[in-house]
């Protein structure tokens, strides 16, 4: 079986590894730790990073210290890992759902700025939904499949309203934007993940990245139990949010690495789109619109089909022939916990998600083993 997406591990992983083992360092404090911080403020042009035990985490985190509250509602997209929204609900917040737009698959701004416009009070200092009279707290873009979302609008839209910006640029390392690297396109805070399957992995683990020293020093407090000097004082209710020195350590040799593995990725997404041009009646390739430089963590088509069945016929198939291909996210307004969540329209979000195919991306997947894909995907849509 051809899998979805697996790490590649054969640089200085192992060795690292080995010295956090011979030096004792395991554990949360240990040299890999910043140094991994300091890699991945450079690869994302961001000025400063703290690292977190996962993406998840690093969201959580980020909202809290960007003053998230209980009762609060955050716009984001519906069309995102379920992780997106969670994050807000440990808040004691809620998701308030976007449509995304079908040519980026990211949130639709236009959209965006009409609820605003249409849904909301300005009442002092806060944003008020004016149905409910529930403040809103922020906006989290989510830069789908990589793919940075249209910060220029989306930035100019929170200064307008006065709205701090978590990107939740989970997999969108190496991506960016008219040559703008995608920990600088203007939010105030960007979350990474590096979890096993994204494009740099420390087996499990994140990081908060942004330019205000200040805020970034708010966030590492509240991922280290918000802990004051060595005397078991705290100050409020932190979180045990750490990267471990062992998660620095797979990261630093990881990070490395990540030109060549963004190159294969990218490559890996051209061969698949040449490859199936002819086949555009049964599936489109992803959206990359112009200006835009997408780190291509997934790839695939999108499915000329309006049956959900369709789409576990075809994975059965491919199964068969030992291609471990998988749908993408199922939108949040669509999960069981967040049904009641408040939601613009989702004609986009609910057109999309089921007809989108993942293929075999690892970076370290050779071109006899994409030929095979390719030839698998021909055959069972033809
Ligand atoms: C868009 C998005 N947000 C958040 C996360 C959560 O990251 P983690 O798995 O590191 O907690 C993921 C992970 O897959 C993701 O894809």
């Amino acid at each position: 079986m051809i899998p979805l997406a697996i790490p590649d591990l054969s640089g200085n992983e192992a060795r690292y590894l080995q010295e956090c083992i011979a030096t004792g360092f395991v554990s949360s404090v240990g040299p890999f730790v910043g140094r991994f911080e300091q890699a991945v403020a450079q690869a994302a042009g961001a000025p400063l990073a703290v690292a977190t035990c996962s993406g998840t985490a690093g969201l959580h985190v980020a909202l809290v210290a960007l003053g998230v509250q209980r009762d609060d509602l955050v716009l984001l997209p519906s069309l995102t890992f379920i992780a997106s929204a969670n994050a807000i609900a440990y808040c004691g917040a809620e998701p308030w759902l976007v449509d995304v737009d079908p040519s980026s698959w990211n949130l639709d701004v236009a959209l965006l700025e009409q609820l605003l416009q249409q849904e909301c009070v300005r009442q002092g200092d806060r944003l008020l939904h004016r149905a409910s009279g529930r403040r809103v707290a922020a906006l989290l873009p989510v830069y789908t499949l990589g793919l940075p979302a249209d910060m220029q609008r989306i930035v100019s839209l929170a200064r307008q309203w006065q709205l701090p910006v978590v990107a939740d640029a989970a997999a969108a390392l190496g991506s960016a934007w008219q040559g703008v690297a995608v920990g600088a396109l203007g939010a105030d805070l960007t979350v990474f993940s590096f979890n096993g399957n994204k494009t740099v992995t420390c087996g499990g683990g994140g990081a908060v990245l942004g330019g205000n020293a200040a805020l970034l020093q708010r966030v590492r407090h509240l991922a280290t139990t918000a802990r004051q000097g060595d005397a078991y004082d705290h100050d409020q209710i932190g979180f045990n949010y750490r990267m471990t020195n062992l998660q620095a350590a797979v990261g630093c040799a990881q990070l490395q690495r990540l030109d060549d593995f963004v190159a294969a990725k990218r490559r890996l997404r051209a061969r698949y789109n040449a490859a199936f041009a002819g086949l555009r009646a049964q599936m489109l390739p992803f959206p990359e619109p112009e200006g835009y430089l997408s780190a291509c963590w997934f790839s695939g088509g999108l499915l000329h089909t309006h049956d959900p069945a369709a789409m576990q016929r075809l994975l059965q198939r491919l199964q068969g022939e030992g291609v471990a291909a998988r749908p993408f996210w199922k939108p949040i307004h669509l999960q069981q916990p967040y049904r009641q969540a408040p939601r613009s329209r989702q004609s986009v979000s609910e057109a999309l998600w089921y007809r989108i195919l993942t293929l075999p991306c690892s970076t370290a997947l050779t071109e006899q083993e994409q030929e095979q894909v390719i030839t698998a995907v021909q055959r069972c849509l033809t």
